[in-house]
């Protein structure tokens, strides 16, 4: 009998303390109730508590700063390589290590020295009215600042990641001066001035406030799935050259973890195939595992060249971009 409740003890024991190391935080800009559908079976599998800590951006980048080796997360989860950028050249980062990770991910989508990883992605493109505009007339970014389009494009504000990431693929492929002409020449074609967001512009589009305009491929399929019409498709830019720009949601190992085991595990869940296809549909954008499925509304919008240069190589050239757009008066 005594042995017995030893041995329950045992057990017991060997179970809570299970319960207290075999945790990970994560500090993420996505709240944890969109989150946590996502990791229980994670947690079920190993016995991996996931926490969550969500705040902007700035938020989480200052808090991962001023906490320094005090911190409790383990992971940092952010919308895009711009945010990736910052907190990777602020040292708030460690490499991982995993070659399941790597298998499952394509090189370009991951920092080239491990320090980050895209999880799921999408193209910046033009979104056209199709009462106005054929596909034919379209060709690449910097063709938006020809004459034809005066008058006609609309864009949202400088002042946002989305638009500072395609700055600096513009700065990586053409160099600063060429950028600039890039976006002068688009300024001079402004059908309004810049909207709030990706969202405002295919509105506007839509609406004939403009009749070409620039955005995230996964803001248009709410727009077609309301109302099939919908006056408005995406065509994917620099096919022939650079490929169309991409970004995309990322996640990486902080510099102080304490249970980078565990971060790694769940990287290469979030990166496997049976994760990735729910998730980047729940968000409407592109898994990064080549093998999982995209939902059938990304298949319609067709397949297309995306720029292959390394996501980390992009986000180092955004400070440049940023420093553009006020020279052109692009607000
Ligand atoms: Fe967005």
């Amino acid at each position: 009998m005594f042995q017995r409740l030893l041995l329950a003890l045992a057990i017991l024991t060997v179970g809570s303390v299970q319960a207290q190391t075999r945790e990970v935080t994560i500090y993420s800009v996505y709240p944890g109730e969109q989150l946590a559908p996502i990791f229980a079976p994670f947690t079920q599998r190993t016995g991996i508590q996931v926490n969550f800590v969500t705040g902007t951006s700035q938020e989480l980048t200052k808090r991962l700063a001023d906490e320094g080796a005090n911190t409790t997360a383990d992971l940092h989860l952010d919308k895009d390589l711009v945010f990736h950028g910052i907190a990777q050249r602020m040292g708030l980062y460690r490499p991982f290590n995993s070659r399941v990770v790597e298998s499952q991910v394509p090189s370009h989508l991951m920092e080239k020295d491990k320090f980050w990883t895209t999880v799921f992605y999408r193209a910046r493109v033009i979104m056209y009215n199709t009462n106005v505009v054929k596909p034919s007339e379209l060709s690449t970014y910097e063709a938006l600042g020809d004459a034809k389009w005066k008058g006609r494009l609309c864009v949202r504000t400088s002042k946002n990641s989305y638009n500072e990431a395609l700055g600096a693929f513009f700065v990586k492929h053409f160099g600063a001066q060429k950028t600039a002409e890039i976006l002068q020449s688009w300024v001079n074609n402004f059908s309004v001035n810049p909207l709030n967001g990706d969202r405002d512009v295919i509105q506007a589009v839509a609406d004939g406030k403009c009749d070409v305009g620039i955005a995230n491929t996964y803001y248009l399929p709410a727009f077609i799935r309301a109302n099939a019409q919908f006056p408005v498709r995406p065509f994917f830019p620099n096919q022939k050259t650079t490929g169309a720009h991409v970004n995309g949601v990322g996640i990486a190992i902080v510099k102080h973890a304490k249970n980078v085991k565990e971060a790694t595990m769940l990287l290469e869940y979030f990166t496997s195939r049976e994760v990735q296809a729910p998730v980047a549909a729940a968000f409407s954008q592109y898994p990064v595992n080549p093998t999982a499925e995209m939902i059938d509304i990304l298949k319609d919008f067709g397949r297309f060249a995306e720029d292959r240069t390394n996501v980390g190589e992009i986000s180092h050239h955004v400070p440049a971009a940023v420093s553009l757009f006020p020279v052109v008066n692009y607000k």
